[in-house]
Parts: structure tokens; sequence; C-alpha cells
């Protein structure tokens, strides 16, 4: 459930109506509601309830500094993977104590600050990067609390380029190797070998590869205890899918999850750590966006609107579906027809949506993306020379733009000029 509904004809997000603010603020822009994002921080802390769990959001679904703090005043903790992921949290508040530190590059420079700055745990993902973090950490004379990623070989069912849990993906060390690794981490110094990490894909709409993934990472924290080991915490990894369609059937909810989890790794005494990215903040967020024409080619009529595909990339990349929605609620019985959706940029990629039935729109008309909030904003460009669309957020009444569009100067004057021209 979400907080962006039609009342007396008109699409609202929480208490205000989403047409007042492309007033206020020019289109495109995204919208945010924080009922939302809450209300999806709070499902999952709450199917957690009764193990000792830290939910993790994963920042790089959405890391505007607004959502983050929303989100750190209602208890989560942070999954960043970068650098500039981990200043982002510690700028909005969040204690090193709460931040985990995962993916398959992290460079010196990151490593150092996360361990100057405090961290809750690196999530390992190789055994040259162990060494890395061993080394800076023994330099520092500092112990680095570490968890190793383990590539369960589980196939998440879900789109190639965002499943991770398959033996031939970058990510975690194999499952069958991971008794050598953590004897390897054992034995460096400046480790603290706290627990073990998972996770094998995003947008998963069917809990049987978590439940193949985390029973496997059940038998191995047996394993590691009996190796001498002490596994305190297991991260699980996020993944766990959203409908993007009101037509289709809705993925498992998070109870449904929290209860696979406690069935399947609860009887270990672990503290218990997911990253969830998507759930929290896709259907929280809207991108919001005007006609600019009506266009009838040869058998089609398109859509122009002001967003593009450097605005939301996941139809050009993923073939995503998003539903779009007009802003002003169509009359009942109103014959839907169908549109070619696509943006200004100067490419065919440039396409939201094919042969979409929409009600009759034309030039000015207010349409809304849904499920846009997650892997939205964060995965814009200015290409075409686009300025990056606001963001804003809504909470009850009231709303305020999170991150203002910046102007053609602004832009411009990033650049800088060699000293011969
Ligand atoms: N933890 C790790 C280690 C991850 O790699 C990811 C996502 C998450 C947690 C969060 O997963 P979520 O709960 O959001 O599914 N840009 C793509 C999605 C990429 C996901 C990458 N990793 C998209 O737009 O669909």
């Amino acid at each position: 459930m979400d907080h962006f509904l039609y009342r007396d004809g008109l699409l609202h997000a929480e208490d205000v109506s989403v047409a007042e603010i492309a007033a206020a603020v020019e289109t495109p822009f995204y919208l945010y509601s924080t009922a939302t994002l809450t209300r999806h921080f709070k499902l999952f802390d709450e199917a957690l309830e009764g193990l000792p769990h830290l939910v993790c959001y994963a920042m790089k679904a959405a890391s505007n500094q607004a959502i983050l703090k929303t989100l750190a005043a209602q208890g989560a903790g942070m999954d960043v993977v970068s650098g500039g992921e981990y200043a982002r949290a510690r700028a909005a508040g969040v204690p090193g104590s709460r931040i985990v530190f995962s993916g398959v590059g992290k460079t010196n420079a990151e490593i150092r600050a996360a361990l100057e700055g405090g961290i809750r745990q690196f999530n390992v993902e190789s055994e040259p990067e162990l060494e890395a973090i061993s080394r800076i950490a023994a330099g520092m004379g500092v112990a680095a609390p570490v968890a190793i990623r383990v590539n369960p070989d589980v196939d998440a069912k879900t789109h190639a380029k965002i499943a991770t849990g398959k033996s031939e993906n970058k990510f975690g060390i194999p499952i069958a190797r991971a008794r050598a690794v953590y004897a390897h981490a054992a034995a460096l110094p400046g480790l603290k070998v706290v627990g073990i990490d998972v996770h094998i894909g995003s947008q998963l709409t069917d809990l049987a590869p978590f439940e193949a993934a985390y029973r496997k990472v059940a038998d191995l924290t047996e394993a590691l205890r009996a190796d001498g080991h002490e596994i305190t915490r297991l991260d699980l990894g996020g993944g766990l899918g959203i409908p993007y369609t009101r037509s289709n059937e809705a993925p498992p909810l998070p109870m449904d999850y929290g209860a696979l989890i406690k069935r399947t790794v609860g009887h270990l005494g672990c503290e218990v750590e997911i990253e969830p990215g998507r759930l929290i903040a896709g259907n929280a967020g809207i991108l919001v966006t005007r006609v600019i024409y009506l266009k009838s080619g040869e058998g089609r009529d398109f859509l122009i609107l002001d967003a593009a595909m450097n605005d939301l990339i996941r139809p050009a990349m993923y073939e995503a579906h998003h539903d779009i929605v007009p802003v002003i609620e169509p009359a009942p019985g109103i014959e839907p027809q169908p549109f070619d959706i696509v943006g200004p940029v100067c490419e065919s990629g440039d396409t939201f949506a094919r042969a979409r039935p929409m009600p009759p729109l034309g030039p000015g008309d207010l349409v809304a993306f849904r499920s846009a909030g997650a892997y939205g904003a964060v995965m814009a460009s200015e290409y075409n020379t686009r300025p990056l669309i606001p963001e804003v957020m809504v909470h009850g009444d009231q709303f305020a733009v999170i991150r203002p569009r910046p102007s053609f100067d602004e832009i411009i004057n990033r650049d800088t000029i060699p000293q011969w021209l």
C-alpha cells in the first residue's frame, strides 16, 4: 500500500495535490511520500520482531539526505556500496555502528575512511579484499569487523542484470570455498570475523530462492562454528520484489519474508541484518511529468513527455514496466487508447512504453510514473544536458523540495577550461 491516491478526481501524495506541487516546482520531478517510506521500513522491522535484528536500508535505491534522515529516525541502519554513500549516511546522522559496507570493489581510500569514521561491518567479497582490509586495519592498529559474502549458486529467477547469486556472477566467494576463506581470515591480523553475508538478487517475486540461499547459510554457520569461528551475525541481503503493476499478482509480503527468515536461521542465535532497498523506496516515489506534444505517427500515436530516459533509465535498461497514470482521474467509462510514450532524448531507446492504453491526453496534461522511488533519481544522468530533475518530499499536508533543479549555469560552470584554450 502507498499514499498516492486519487481524491476528488485528482492524484494526491498523502494530503497534497500533485497538480499543486507541479505548479510550484515545474515538471519533471520525483515525488516521495514520507508515510509510505516509514510504513515500508516498519513492515520489515516488525517482520523480524522477536529476533535481534537491524534493517539496513540499501541506500543505492534512493539516497537523498531527506530520505535517509526519515528512515534513520525510524531506527534504520544503512547498507552502503561506496565512499560517497558512506559519507551520505554519516551526513544524515547515521552512526558508523549502524552502517554495513557492501560491494566488490572497495578501494583502499574507502576502507580507510570507513575504519576512521566507524563501521558496523565490511561485507567482504573476495580474498584480495580481505587482505586489503587486514593490511589497512592492522596498519591503523584496529580490528575491522568483517562478514564474508558467500555466493550460494542459487537462481534468483529475476532479470539477468540484477541477479547476483549464481556462480557466474561477480559477487561473493563460492560457498564451497567458504571454510577455507574463513580459515584464511582468522589467520590475518586486523580482522574480527563477525558473520556471514549473502545477497542473491533484486526484484525477487518468489520466496523459494531466498529459502534455498538461507538454508545454505544456516548449514554454513554450523560448519564454521564447528571449525571454531564465532559467527554472531547473518546479513541476509535485500531483494524482496514489489508490485510494479496493480493488476498482477503481488509478490510475497515482508511478513512472509520475515517468517521465512525465522524458520531458516532463527534457531542459530545470530543477530540478523537485512538490506532492503526497492521495497522501502520503490512505491514511496513517483515521477511527475507533463505531455509536451501528442504526435500522430503511422499506425501509432506518440505521447512526448518532458521526462526522458536520462531521468528514469529503468525501462530502457531493463525493459522495466512502470504504470503511468494521469494526474486527473479519468471519468468512468472513458475508453482508453494506445499510445507510445516517449521522452525528448535523441535515441529510440528513449521509450517508456509501447501501445500503452491511456485515457485521451494532450499537451500540458500531467502524468505520473508509479513505483519510481527506487533506482529512479539515483540512476539519472544529465545526458543531452538535461538537468537532474528535482526531488520533492511530502509529509502529510506539507511538501518540500529536497533537491532543487540546477540551473544551466550551474551545470556549465562545473566544467573547467584548460589553459591552452
Ligand atoms: N544488498 C546488496 C548487496 C545489493 O546489491 C542490493 C541491490 C541490495 C541489497 C538491495 O536490493 P533491493 O532490496 O533493492 O532489491 N538498478 C536495478 C536494481 C539493482 C540492484 C542492485 N543491488 C533496478 O533498477 O532494478
